[in-house]
């Protein structure tokens, strides 16, 4: 039998990675993705649907530090409270040491593993996760799906972005080659760091893109639709909970 510990998709080890990771994440993810992840985020956030309510409840899940909060707050200025939820301790007290006055008592903060988060169901308008579907492997991505198949209100939306491996695009090649040697390299002897920057990278190598997610999601009974962005080097799903007429 495996050692826990050596299982990449156990949430404690995944939290361990993530706690480690913290202090450079901002900065790696958008170095390394050549700035396509802040693109990415705001695209995200254009999926939600316009709420019926003016002043939304928004979830945040696999909130990390925050990065997709600007976007949300610029789409939707009068939001009620983002309540971001992260299982890493870490991410956490990094994103309170960045938040500016001005909105740090809009968020509210929630250290749990999101497959197993008791957040009250029906309770979010909104629901956003940027690049934090990879950490989680197929059966993981059902619970996943079921638990913002409750958490969202009926006619609620939701939108879920993550980093893809771009099947079929002709430089995919080039891109991988990126991914699996150059990155590994410049973590080791630019950051010095240990192998964790590298071992995101497995993971967007093994989630492939959000077509699992998708399947997922509407066997929990939400509308979903794919999205691929820049010929695949992210895919989203996006789409709405039913209301009970429909
Ligand atoms: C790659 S970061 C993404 C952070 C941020 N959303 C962004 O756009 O950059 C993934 C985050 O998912 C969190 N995470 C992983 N598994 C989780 C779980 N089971 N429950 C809650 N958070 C989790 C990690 O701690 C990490 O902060």
């Amino acid at each position: 039998m495996s050692d826990p510990k050596d299982d990449i998709y156990d949430p404690a080890f995944v939290a361990n990675l993530f706690d480690r990771c913290s202090r450079s994440y901002r900065r790696w993810s958008a170095i390394s993705s050549f700035g396509f992840i802040a693109l990415w985020r705001r695209q995200c956030v254009g999926r939600l649907a316009t709420p019926q309510n003016t002043q939304p409840v928004v979830v945040d899940l696999m909130a990390g530090t925050g990065e997709v909060w600007p976007y949300l707050l610029r789409r939707f200025p009068d939001l009620e409270t983002i309540t971001a939820l992260d299982i890493s301790h870490r991410m956490h007290v990094d994103a309170v040491a960045r938040l500016h006055g001005a909105y740090a008592e809009r968020i509210t903060h929630v250290e749990a593993d999101a497959l197993k988060t008791d957040l009250e169901a029906n309770y979010a308008d909104l629901l956003v996760s940027t690049f934090g579907l990879k950490t989680f492997n197929a059966e993981q991505q059902a619970l996943l799906a079921r638990q913002i198949a409750r958490i969202v209100k009926p006619g609620g939306s939701f939108a879920l972005i993550e980093a893809s491996d771009p099947k079929g695009w002709m430089l995919r090649p080039v891109y991988r080659f990126y991914l699996d040697r150059v990155l590994p390299l410049v973590e080791r002897y630019l950051l010095r760091g240990a192998n964790d920057f590298s071992m995101i990278g497995t993971y967007t190598r093994n989630f492939g893109d959000c077509d699992q997610m998708a399947i997922a999601l509407r066997e929990a009974g939400l509308s979903v639709e794919v999205k691929k962005h820049f010929f695949g080097c992210a895919t989203s799903v996006a789409g709405t909970k039913p209301t009970e007429h429909g």
